[in-house]
C-alpha cells in the first residue's frame, strides 16, 4: 500500500504517517510546505526508513503535485494539509482561503487525472480521503449531536474554508464518480500539538510559570480526541469508508474549556513542583469573536459501520500529554522561540 499523505509533517499528519509507517508497514509520501506549523522532527521515528519519503511542495502547486503523484503513483491519498489555527484565521484569512479551498481544490483535480489514467483494477481501488472538522457543523446549543446529517453552518474564517473544501471533495465524488471519503473530526490533543493550541499552550505556558488565558467564562465546550486515536481512525476510513460517504470522529470525550485548564494545573501539581498550584496562573481574557459555544460529535456511524472505538479517555490521554510535553522539550523549545504565546486573533477596538 502506497499512501500520499499531505500535511505530514503537521499535528495529526505526522501521527497518521508514524501509524502507516511503524504500525501498518505502509510506504508513505509525505508532502508538505512546512509552515510555522510544519515540523520534520515530529517524524523522527520514521525519517530513515525506506518505506518514508518527504517532498516540500506547496499544495496549490499543480504542477508539483501531479508530478510527486505521477512518480509515486499512490493507492491513497490521505489530504490533511491546511491552515488548521482559528485564530489565526481570524487575523489574516487569505491563507485559509488559498491552502484550505484552492489548496484542496488542486489536490482533487490532480488526484482525478491521475485516477482516471489508473488501469481498471487500480482505479476501483483508489481512494481519496479528505480530513476535516466538526467546526464546519458551527455551534451546538447546551444539548444534542453533530451527525453527518447536521447542516453546515460554519462560524469562523477557518471553519468556513474547511466548509467550503469539504463541498468541493463532496462535488467530485458526484460529479466525477471519484473515490472520495470524508471524515469530520472533533479537537485533537497529544503529542507534537503546535503550542498555539489550548491545550499545548496551557501545558508550557504553566510550565514556564507564565498567565494561562481562557477566553470568555471558560464556559464553551470542545469534544476532545487523543490524536492516535484519530489516525487510526483516518486509516480506517480511507481503508473500508464507503465511497461518497462522510464519517463523523469522535471521543465523546466533551469538557469545558476552564476544567480542561484546571485538570491540567492538577496533573502538573503532582509532576512539576514548582509553581505550584498552577491554577493560580489562570486568566480569564477577552471572548474570541464569533466563539462558537460547544462541539459534540455522534460517531455511531464510524463505530457500528467499521468497528472503531476510542482507546484513550480524556483522563488517559491528558496525563499522557502532559507527561509527553514534560519528557519532550526538545521538541517544543524551539518552537516557543518561533512563536511564544502571545495572543491571537483579536480584532483591534472598533473594528469588530
Ligand atoms: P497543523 O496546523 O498541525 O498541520 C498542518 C500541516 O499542513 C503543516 O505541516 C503545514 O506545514 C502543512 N501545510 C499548510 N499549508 C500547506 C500548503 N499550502 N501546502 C502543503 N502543506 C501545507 O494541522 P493539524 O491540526 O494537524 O490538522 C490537520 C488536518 O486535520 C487539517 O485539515 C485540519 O483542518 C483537520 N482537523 C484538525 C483538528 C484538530 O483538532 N487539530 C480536528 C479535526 C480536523
Ligand atoms: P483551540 O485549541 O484554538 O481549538 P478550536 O478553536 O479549533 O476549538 O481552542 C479550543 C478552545 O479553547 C476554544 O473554545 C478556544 C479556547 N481557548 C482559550 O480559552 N484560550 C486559549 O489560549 C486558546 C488558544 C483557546
Amino acid at each position: 500500500m502506497r499512501v500520499l499523505v499531505t500535511g505530514g509533517a503537521g499535528f495529526i499528519g505526522s501521527a497518521v504517517i508514524r501509524h502507516l509507517v511503524l504500525e501498518k508497514g505502509y510506504e508513505v509520501l509525505n508532502v508538505d510546505k512546512l509552515t510555522y506549523a510544519g515540523t520534520l522532527s515530529s517524524l523522527k521515528s520514521v525519517e530513515g526508513k525506506p518505506s518514508y519519503r518527504f517532498l516540500k511542495i506547496d499544495i496549490c502547486d499543480a504542477a508539483a503535485i501531479a508530478s510527486a503523484m505521477s512518480i509515486f503513483r499512490p493507492d491513497r491519498v490521505m489530504h490533511l494539509a491546511a491552515e488548521s489555527h482559528v485564530d489565526r484565521s481570524i487575523l489574516g484569512a487569505r491563507q485559509f482561503v488559498e491552502t484550505n479551498i484552492l489548496g484542496s481544490f488542486t489536490m482533487l483535480e490532480c488526484a482525478r487525472a491521475y485516477w482516471q489514467d489508473l488501469p481498471p483494477r487500480d482505479r476501483s481501488r483508489f481512494r481519496f480521503l479528505h480530513v476535516s472538522t466538526d467546526e464546519v457543523y458551527g455551534s451546538l446549543g447546551a444539548k444534542g449531536l453533530f451527525t453527518e446529517a447536521t447542516p453546515y453552518d460554519p462560524s469562523s474564517p477557518y471553519s468556513a474554508s474547511k466548509a467550503a473544501s469539504d463541498h468541493l471533495a463532496k462535488a467530485w465524488a458526484r460529479t466525477y464518480g471519484m473515490p472520495v471519503v470524508v471524515s469530520n473530526c472533533s479537537n485533537n490533543y497529544g503529542p507534537y500539538h503546535f503550542p498555539e493550541k489550548l491545550i499545548p499552550l496551557t501545558i508550557l505556558n504553566a510550565l514556564e510559570g507564565k498567565p494561562l488565558p481562557v477566553y470568555g467564562n471558560g464556559a464553551n465546550i470542545r469534544d476532545w480526541l487523543y490524536v492516535e486515536d484519530h489516525a487510526r481512525a483516518l486509516d480506517l476510513v480511507a481503508e473500508r469508508g464507503r465511497v461518497g460517504e462522510t464519517y463523523n470522529v469522535g471521543g465523546r470525550n466533551e469538557r469545558s474549556n476552564i476544567d480542561v485548564v484546571k485538570r491540567i494545573c492538577k496533573i502538573l501539581d503532582d509532576l512539576h513542583a514548582i509553581g505550584r498550584p498552577h491554577e493560580n496562573l489562570i486568566q480569564f481574557v477577552a471572548d474570541r469573536p464569533g466563539h462558537d459555544v460547544r462541539y459534540a460529535i455522534d460517531a455511531t456511524k464510524l463505530e457500528t459501520e467499521l468497528g472503531w472505538r476510542a482507546e484513550e479517555s480524556f483522563e488517559t490521554g491528558i496525563e499522557k500529554t502532559v507527561r509527553w510535553y514534560l519528557d519532550n522539550e526538545w521538541w517544543w523549545a524551539p518552537l516557543r522561540q518561533g512563536y511564544d504565546g502571545r495572543r491571537l486573533g483579536l480584532l483591534k477596538a472598533g473594528a469588530g
